[in-house]
């Protein structure tokens, strides 16, 4: 198989990567009391050396009391975090790796097993996480605006260590998508709305404020979902006309690259194309996507948190929608997790070395 097309160099501001393959963001919880420890840079920088062209970082909690439902999940503030997340990227770096954190608010979420709860409340655009599940306050106007500064600041603080890009989560049912979401977005003030389009304000001044944060010269990427972990099959946008109400926005606000989360890549987003999630927001929006899902794998990622291993597939479907021009670059999660060379062995044609996923690989750091 040629796999040329997955090893070309993408150039967009401050990204120059050496090929289109991207380490997916991927929540690790092995960063206690919030801080990164030096596993955390190794793990990060063992992936940069063999090969993968950007690494997103697994999502990193920004400056709120509530914004993180797990004490191991990584801050974005406070000296000793951002002494470790320094680490991580000078690390990367020195292997020339290019690297952004995946900058998060939780929202409104289930507690964590061990009962730790973080100092208030959490927090989203209502008390809701999920229809029938409430679990903490809707934001006010003074926690709304500080969260979007904090959303900025540590933006700039990824900038000013030396990150090469910044992704936005906007994904998955957690804060900015709770706000998408009319399930847990019942607001009367201009964050919410009968449409999509309004429901995406909080989202697009995020976006203002980071962009006014880092500068236009910066790469700044958003990961989105239509689907939520509590509804699979759920999407956000019904149709093309709905997808670019919400899209545009975003594009307008400085988003330089869309990240469309899916289970399966291969997965079409609407009836009468073949193209997925990441194939329609570049056609709408003109601009750079990153697409996700199942990448050498047989089985999915909610498999993996069921427990689940999966086997190594064929590469053939992503190499031709590649070819195709739908997507500029894809993310690839778990065999990552279970095969950190796994990059260096395809760009060096060693595929019947390729490992696919195994659950243990969830209990620990390779
Ligand atoms: C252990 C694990 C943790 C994850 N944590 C995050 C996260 O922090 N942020 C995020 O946007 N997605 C997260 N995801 C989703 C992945 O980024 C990716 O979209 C998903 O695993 C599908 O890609 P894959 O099939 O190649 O694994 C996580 C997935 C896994 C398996």
């Amino acid at each position: 198989m040629n796999t040329d097309s997955l090893f070309r160099p993408f150039n967009l501001k401050t990204l120059n990567t050496k090929n289109r393959i991207v380490m997916a963001p991927m929540t690790r919880s092995f960063s206690p009391d919030g801080v990164p420890t030096a596993d955390v840079a190794e793990y990060y920088a063992k992936r940069a050396d063999a090969e993968v062209g950007l690494i997103l970082s697994e999502g990193t909690v920004i400056d709120r009391p509530s914004a993180s439902a797990d004490p191991n999940i990584p801050h974005f503030y406070g000296e000793k975090a951002l002494a470790g997340w320094h680490k991580v990227i000078n690390d990367v770096q020195e292997k020339n790796g290019q690297m952004g954190p995946q900058i998060w608010h939780q929202g409104i979420s289930a507690n964590h097993a061990s009962g730790w709860l973080p100092s208030a409340p959490f927090e989203g655009p209502s008390s809701f996480n999920s229809p029938g599940f409430e679990n903490g306050v809707a934001m006010t106007d003074s926690a709304i605006a500080d969260t979007i500064a904090a959303f900025g600041q540590a933006a700039a603080d990824a900038k000013a260590l030396g990150f090469d890009t910044v992704e936005i989560h906007g994904a998955h049912q957690y804060l900015i998508d709770q706000f998408f979401w009319d399930a847990t977005n019942n607001r009367s003030d201009i964050y919410g709305g009968k449409t999509l389009a309004e429901r995406t304000r909080f989202a697009v001044e995020v976006i203002k404020e980071v962009r006014k944060r880092v500068g236009e010269d910066f790469a700044l990427i958003i990961r989105l979902s239509q689907f939520k972990p509590a509804a699979y099959d759920y999407k956000l946008a019904k149709n093309e006309a709905e997808m670019e109400q919400w899209l545009t926005p975003m594009a307008d606000a400085g988003i330089d690259i869309f990240h469309c989360s899916q289970r399966r890549f291969w997965e079409p987003e609407f009836d009468g194309s073949d193209l997925n999630f990441a194939g329609w927001a570049k056609k709408i929006t003109g601009k750079a996507t990153i697409s996700v899902g199942s990448v050498g794998l047989d089985g999915d990622f909610f498999g993996a948190f069921a427990g689940q291993s999966s086997q190594p597939s064929s590469l053939d479907e992503l190499v031709r929608r590649m070819d195709r021009g739908d997507f500029d670059l894809i993310a690839v999660g778990r065999v990552l997790l279970s095969d950190p060379q796994w990059v260096e062995k395809i760009k060096n044609n060693h595929l019947d070395q390729l490992k696919g996923f195994s659950k243990e690989a969830l209990a620990e750091l390779v």
